[in-house]
């Protein structure tokens, strides 16, 4: 089931983000919202989440991994969905996300090649730009990005299906909030 984090997800989502290599930055941070799902044992085996830019014009796609037992069966499209569409009913009117290695899964999700210091500049104050402006990684990312839809009606019933299809049982909440 896809949840909403809260404080007690924390330690045991860094956890699961760094044994598949993405970006921890921001975890706990009011602005960053984050949905975990863990199996019946209570292991991690998926996230997915974004942050949105400052007028709320653009999302940040971020914290998209499944477990690598669990790959290549659709989870990854679920999640990476689930949170383009809840980006979407936030405002969002453009989706962003860095990724190096995954470019091919998210162009079947419809994302383009995208500038990545046009990313930094519309996502400026995210904590994953902070980070990689101030460390300099930002040069070795790869960006990529699509519009999202704004027509109301296809996105809540996108969205029923999509909480549906993940079991998804509460609205999206900001951590910390
Ligand atoms: C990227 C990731 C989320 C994909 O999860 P998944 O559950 O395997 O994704 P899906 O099963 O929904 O895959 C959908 C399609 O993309 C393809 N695909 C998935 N990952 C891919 C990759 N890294 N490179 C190329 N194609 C990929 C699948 O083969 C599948 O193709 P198909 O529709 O022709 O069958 C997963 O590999 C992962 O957690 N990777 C590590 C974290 C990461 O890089 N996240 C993205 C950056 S936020």
């Amino acid at each position: 089931m896809l949840l909403p984090v809260t404080p007690a997800d924390i330690a045991d989502l860094r956890t699961f983000l760094r044994d598949v290599d993405l970006t921890v930055a921001g975890l706990d941070a009011p602005t960053v919202r984050l949905w975990i799902e863990r199996d019946t044992s209570g292991a991690v085996i998926g996230s997915t989440g974004f942050e949105l830019s400052a007028d709320a014009e653009h999302a940040l796609i971020r914290s998209v991994g499944v477990a690598p037992g669990r790959r290549t069966a659709g989870a990854g499209s679920r999640l990476a969905s689930f949170a383009l569409d809840a980006a979407a009913r936030a405002g969002a009117m453009r989706a962003w996300l860095f990724s190096r290695r995954s470019g091919p899964f998210w162009q079947k999700l419809g994302f383009v090649p995208a500038d990545r210091d046009a990313l930094a500049a519309a996502l400026r104050d995210t904590h994953q730009v902070r980070l990689f402006v101030r460390t300099g990684q930002l040069h070795r990312e790869v960006a990529w990005s699509r519009p999202l839809l704004r027509c109301p009606g296809m996105r809540d019933s996108v969205q029923s299906r999509t909480a549906e299809h993940l079991g998804a049982g509460s609205e999206p909440r900001r951590l910390g909030a």
